[in-house]
């Protein structure tokens, strides 16, 4: 059984990457980089992008994810905070512990895309 099917499909995987963004939203530290961005639509894209990666059956056709970062100076401290929230929004819906591991994992992937500074 593939991640994305223990956590529960993508309208599982949508809740919970609507509630990354709101822990995001919520925290000072990160949520400038926001500013501006369409949140709605924000969550779709994360989310079919969490959904590919975890083993779903659509493939991401968005942009590539190195690309898109490029130019936000995100810092690797910054996005282990990001990887926090993750983390703290499986967990909050009720993910278990050895899942909400191999979820984040997962996300941890896209770190050297996405850190630049
Ligand atoms: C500190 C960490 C991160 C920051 C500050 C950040 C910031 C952003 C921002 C501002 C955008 C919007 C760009 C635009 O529309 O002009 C974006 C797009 C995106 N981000 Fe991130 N991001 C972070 C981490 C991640 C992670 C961990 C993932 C995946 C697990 C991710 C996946 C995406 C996707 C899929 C898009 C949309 C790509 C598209 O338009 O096709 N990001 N990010």
């Amino acid at each position: 059984m593939t991640l994305f099917e223990q956590l529960g499909g993508e309208a599982a995987v949508t809740a919970v990457t609507a509630q990354f963004y709101a822990n995001i939203q919520a925290d000072a530290t990160v949520a400038n980089f926001f500013n501006g961005i369409n949140m709605a639509d924000q969550t779709n894209k994360t989310a079919s992008f969490l959904c590919a990666a975890l083993g779903g059956p659509k493939a991401w056709g968005g942009r590539n994810l190195k690309e898109v970062h490029a130019n936000m100076g995100v810092t690797n401290a910054q996005f282990t905070t990001v990887i926090g929230h993750l983390r703290s929004a499986l967990t909050s819906a009720g993910v278990a512990a050895d899942l909400v591991e191999q979820t984040v994992a997962v996300a941890e992937t896209v770190r050297g895309d996405v850190v630049t500074a």
